[in-house]
């Protein structure tokens, strides 16, 4: 009989584990879409991953997580879950990526999780991070974080060998960006402007049917490796920097080991080795169909990948609705 696993690497059993992981967090949260409350939706979400990654075969940390263990109750940095069983890794999550979203019933909304062999994720503070992703087939560097906006709108035009024109920007509608959106589309490149989700929008960058070429601007480092983590998968590249706005917050990324605040980060630097990424919708959006449902039934559509074979899954389930 064949053998499901592999003994090199994180074991392929895995994949259908995580999609569980996200599916129990988005089919949690469904009730709390469009009903105003961002703390509840949250709240659904996170207890539901928690018990479905403590079912899984692997001796996991978690290393991006809901915050630090005096201020976050469940999935806090450093949490061990798993049966403890199986291999040793890190787990970035997000199990509702996009609260203000769910809470407001407004597409894209998402429950995330990043499996990866230890030590392979960077363990980033919950600060804001400096973004700037590409999708896959571009040389290593022809965009960079330090470069003017329109230069990178110019050097990625003519990589893809078209007019600038032709190029799509992804940056969240936040004031803070006002000066990259002018000069995105000085260089002549249009701007696709999302109110929340910069996870999605990064992996965006990495599927021609959405039209985006690039994401720029500042979001949450949390999401910046959990972006990262999809791109190993996918194929594209992203630099991240954090940003502190106070002393509060270069404690914390002190106390979780980082040591140059002005560093910055590479895709292999955020995600390394080995890592296995999946995401589950909960309200329909771009990437992914969200949660319904329809008589005793809610259905879920998931996308698990994989970045040791590049191989990308989508997957439907039905679900049977109990005691609700
Ligand atoms: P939450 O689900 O935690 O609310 O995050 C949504 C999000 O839009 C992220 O995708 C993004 O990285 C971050 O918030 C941006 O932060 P801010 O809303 O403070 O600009």
């Amino acid at each position: 009989m064949a053998e499901f696993t592999t003994s090199d690497g994180l074991e392929r059993i895995l994949t259908l584990e995580l999609a569980r992981v996200t599916e129990a967090a988005a089919i949690a949260s469904y009730d709390q879409v469009g009903r105003g409350n961002e703390h509840d939706a949250d709240r659904a979400a996170v207890d539901a991953m928690r018990r479905a990654l403590n079912q899984c075969n692997f001796d996991g940390t978690v290393v991006i997580g809901e915050g630090e263990r005096d201020e976050a109750p469940m999935l806090y940095i450093g949490e061990k879950v798993g049966t403890g069983k199986g291999p040793k890794v890190d787990i970035a999550l997000d199990p509702l990526e996009g609260t203000t979203l769910t809470a407001k019933a407004m597409a894209n909304a998402l429950a995330v999780v990043a499996v990866a062999e230890g030590g392979s994720l960077l363990h980033a503070p919950d600060t804001y991070m400096d973004k700037i992703a590409i999708g896959g087939g571009y040389p290593e560097g022809i965009v960079d974080l330090d470069a003017d906006p329109r230069d990178n709108i110019l050097a990625l035009a003519r990589a893809k060998g078209v007019r600038p024109q032709e190029i799509k920007a992804c940056i969240l509608d936040r004031p803070r960006h006002a000066d990259i959106i002018a000069k995105v589309r000085e260089a002549g490149a249009a701007v696709a402007l999302i109110s929340d989700g910069d996870i999605a929008g990064v992996i965006h960058t990495s599927d021609p049917e959405t039209g985006i070429d690039i994401y720029m601007g500042q979001g949450g480092a949390p999401e910046g490796v959990l972006a990262a983590a999809a791109l190993r998968c996918v194929g594209g590249q992203i630099q991240g920097r954090l940003v502190f706005r106070n002393d509060d917050e270069r404690g914390r990324a002190a106390r979780i080991g980082i040591k140059d605040f002005n560093r910055k980060y590479g895709t292999l630097d955020l995600a390394s080795g080995d890592v296995m990424f999946a995401a589950t919708g909960v309200t329909d959006g771009s990437m992914l169909r969200g949660i319904h449902r329809t008589g005793r039934f809610m259905t879920s559509e998931t996308i698990v990948m994989r970045s040791k074979t590049g191989t990308v899954r989508w997957i439907r389930a039905r679900h049977v609705i109990k005691d609700r």
